[in-house]
């Protein structure tokens, strides 16, 4: 089975992908290291986010990997970029602040969504990003569509923030996750959106055990049943759609 989930910045994708993807032994694959990884590389080279020929050019020949963790500092994953271990630096601030505006390019896109295809083709995956359900990997068999009120997004970067050692306070979160889903959802390629057949996950008040347990409903309401019966999952608070609720 394929498991897409796409939402706004900080709405608890990674938190439940990764807790899916252990639960049932799937590969975990956040399809936004690749998109930070390039920004990072755009940064590094002095591109400004603007240049479109030139991160279209970087994602042509820029080589990403992500593999399981090669230490054990609370990474979810190892993020090589042409071979360098960029895990924690794609995650800084300034990588926030220009990765959704170097997302915007067909031909940033194009390029990363050819290799995101073919790793989510193999199946047995949980696929986290923006547009899984809708355009990577359309034929996905659920999908999870996340979203939380800006507050509780924002507090929640926040803390991760300050986990990792970066001083940046909570007002300057909030305008940056704000401008980020602005932009993603509004890009033309590719906007950040539902897929008519995705199940909307509201985590503002929902802690991630509960995410986790009506996501793990799902799966297995997916797994007893034919896709054209595959129905009804007991929806709880916070929970709304899927295709199969209007089957
Ligand atoms: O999930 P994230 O915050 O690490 O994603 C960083 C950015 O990457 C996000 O603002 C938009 C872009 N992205 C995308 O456009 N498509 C994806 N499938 C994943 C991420």
């Amino acid at each position: 089975m394929i498991i897409a989930i796409d939402g706004t910045s900080a709405s608890g994708k990674t938190t439940l992908a990764r807790r899916l993807a252990a639960r049932l032994g799937y590969l975990y694959f956040d399809t936004g290291v690749m998109y930070r990884a390039l920004t990072l590389a755009g940064l590094r080279q002095g591109l400004d986010m603007s240049d479109e020929p030139g991160l279209s050019l970087l994602a042509e020949g820029i080589t990403i990997d992500v593999t399981s963790p090669t230490a054990s500092d609370g990474r979810p994953c190892t993020v090589l970029m042409d071979g360098e271990d960029v895990t924690w630096a794609i995650r800084s601030p300034e990588v926030d602040d220009s990765v959704s505006q170097a997302s915007i390019y067909p031909g940033v896109r194009s390029a990363l969504t050819l290799q995101q295809r073919r790793i989510g083709l193999r199946g047995r995956v949980v696929m986290v990003g923006r547009d899984i359900g809708t355009v990577v990997l359309p034929e996905a068999e659920l999908k999870f569509f996340m979203t939380a009120s800006l507050e509780a997004r924002a507090r929640r970067r926040h803390a991760e923030l300050t986990l990792l050692g970066e001083t940046v306070g909570l007002a300057e979160v909030e305008r940056s996750l704000a401008e980020r889903d602005r932009i993603d959802s509004q890009r033309a390629v590719a906007p950040l959106r539902a897929a008519p057949d995705a199940v909307v996950i509201d985590t503002t008040e929902l802690p991630a055990e509960s995410v986790l347990a009506l996501a793990l409903d799902r799966v297995a309401a997916r797994e007893r049943t034919a896709p054209a019966e595959d129905a009804r999952g007991p929806a709880g608070p916070g929970v709304s759609g899927g295709a199969q609720e209007r089957k």
